[in-house]
């Protein structure tokens, strides 16, 4: 081998080593790749990489799975859920922003009945309803929705600002009832709402509760936080000429816990995982700091055992996720990088963008998609979780229809992206995905733990062992250690394909690995979906306090 191309030879296979080792490669396997190399082989620059590092689009999958995945193992999820169980603990009783008491202190018996108007603000739609609740037994018992109207949310609306947006929801408010010939508004009798609210809110009445700082992208808050969110949205539709009272305000994921438990008694947690990530739980009052329940009357108090808590689960995880440079990366550009730091790592807002940032970095780093980065990816969160969804939906081996569906939406000029290009794709969405799902469960699996030990120290605080209350937390205790059902509602869970399959696995994984942890691993968590779980969930809500 010449000296100079010898030189040249090492001075590519030392870049690749360190590549590599940036990769969590060994720098030694890398450089004795290169001195195993034939020396009769003439390499030239690209050889040399292409000797040290065969297949680099291999080597990069296999670098994205560990550094996305490498986390669980040898029991590292069970530490994981462990470290959150610890975050939820600590900010049921130090924190004003997460770890929320509804107002919702008794389940649904399953016995309301009644035509409800539900109002669901989500993170993409505003839909207008109206519920009607059969009561138990009855046809269609879990809620028919006998009319609805959707309004997409898009950028522009996330993008109104304070009032703005309160307008805008007014304005759809009033076409929607304006059509509602079953109701005749008549504008001195004011339209009861239930009202399921996709953003944290921190309740002070069964109807009202103060605007807090929102995620998602929206700016609706801007100017308004503090202010009551009852009456924002009754100002709001006075100016489009409409008299609402909205009689009761919950949180998306209390209104999926309500909706399922209405039909199904042993629901005790919800989960919501489509734009953004929640978890609500029904945990014993004592379990939460006198503060956090605010000015309640004391009748409320004499009358709860249990109040279903809305955790605001994406605002978990400082300093204990598993972060990527990816997950980094998108941190590094987000308006409110700390807000929501365990959603940025699951929901279907941030999926999209994870996967597309690491996708940028394997066409510069590993040539796939011939190098070709669509020009549409060079937008932040222009890659959809929906895409993914599509492209992991084709277990097809020419993968033609997940082609189809991303070149119809990112097209490359002068490159056609081949099979090995989108299986590519598939297998680093499926690794994005399943960090997802494995995060997700180490929540459920830690708060699950949670109350199975908040019930017990209930029922050991309590005075009179055969009072009302302690015969609710036995309830409880006995439900924790058979069958706890958690309802689940939101497009990633409800339609990324095999998703739903994942999370039951790594939480049935985690449960199983409880073994010997005394009597907690007797139960089982089902996952159960909670369809239209906003808007039936508004419904019960309000059927409750009527
Ligand atoms: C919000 C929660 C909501 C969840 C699911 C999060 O971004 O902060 O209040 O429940 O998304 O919609």
């Amino acid at each position: 081998m010449p000296l100079v191309s010898a030189m040249m030879s090492l001075r590519e296979a030392l870049l690749a080593a360190v590549r590599s080792l940036l990769r969590g490669k060994s720098f030694l396997k890398a450089l004795l790749a290169f001195w195993t190399a034939s020396p009769v082989t003439p390499i030239n620059s690209q050889d040399a990489g292409a000797k040290v590092n065969a297949d680099p689009a291999a080597d990069f999958l296999a670098e994205a799975e560990h550094l996305l995945l490498g986390f669980i193992e040898a029991g590292g999820l069970k530490r994981f859920s462990r470290k959150l169980k610890r975050q939820f603990k600590e900010r049921l009783w130090s924190n004003t922003e997460c770890m929320l008491p509804s107002y919702n202190s008794q389940l649904p018996t399953g016995r309301e009945s009644g035509q409800y108007l539900a109002l669901d603000v989500g993170g993409s739609t505003l839909r207008v309803a109206l519920v009607e609740l059969g009561g138990k037994g009855a046809e269609g018992a879990e809620g028919s929705i006998i009319r609805m109207d959707t309004f997409k949310i898009d950028s522009h609306v996330r993008n109104l600002r304070g009032a703005r947006f309160f307008d805008w929801m007014a304005e759809r408010i009033q076409q929607t009832v304006a059509k509602d010939s079953t109701r005749g508004h008549v504008p001195d009798v004011p339209l009861l709402m239930g009202l399921a609210w996709s953003f944290p809110i921190e309740q002070t009445s069964s109807k009202g509760g103060k605007l807090s700082v929102m995620g998602k992208g929206f700016l609706a808050h801007e100017g308004l936080v503090g202010q009551d969110l009852g009456d924002i949205i009754k100002s709001a539709c006075q100016k489009q000429g409409l008299h609402v009272e909205l009689s009761a305000i919950v949180n998306d994921s209390s209104a999926a816990l309500l909706s399922e438990a209405y039909v199904t008694p042993s629901t005790r947690f919800s989960l919501v995982l489509g734009t953004g990530v929640n978890i609500a739980v029904h945990l014993p009052v004592n379990t939460i700091d006198q503060p956090k329940f605010g000015d309640r009357p004391s009748s409320w108090h004499e009358k709860a055992s249990h109040v279903i808590v809305n955790t605001e689960l994406g605002m978990f995880g400082h300093d204990i996720l598993p972060l990527t440079k990816w997950d980094k990366l998108l941190k590094a550009d987000h308006p409110r990088p700390d807000f929501q730091p365990l959603e940025q790592l699951v929901s279907g807002y941030y999926l999209g963008e994870i996967c597309r940032l690491a996708l940028l970095d394997a066409i510069a780093s590993t040539g796939i998609f011939g190098g070709n980065v669509p020009p549409s990816l060079r937008t932040p969160y222009s890659l959809d979780t929906e895409t993914l969804s599509l492209i992991e939906a084709d277990t097809s081996p020419s993968l033609s229809d997940a082609l189809q569906a991303f070149a119809a939406r990112h097209p490359i000029p002068s490159y056609r992206p081949t099979t090995a290009d989108m299986s590519f794709l598939r297998t680093l969405a499926s690794h994005v995905t399943r960090r997802s799902a494995s995060v997700v469960a180490a929540s459920l699996h830690a708060l699950w733990e949670l109350k199975a030990e908040a019930e017990r120290a209930m029922l050991a605080s309590l005075p009179d062992p055969s009072g009302a209350f302690a015969l609710e937390t036995e309830a409880e205790i006995a439900l924790a250690s058979s069958k706890t059902t958690v309802a689940f509602n939101g497009s990633v869970i409800e339609q990324y394909p095999g998703y739903r399959a994942r999370l039951q696995a790594f939480v049935d994984g985690l449960l199983a690995e409880d073994d010997g942890d005394g009597d907690l691993k007797k139960g089982s968590i089902a996952l159960v979906e909670a369809r239209e779980s906003s808007l039936r969930g508004a419904a019960v809500a309000l059927a409750c306090l009527s």
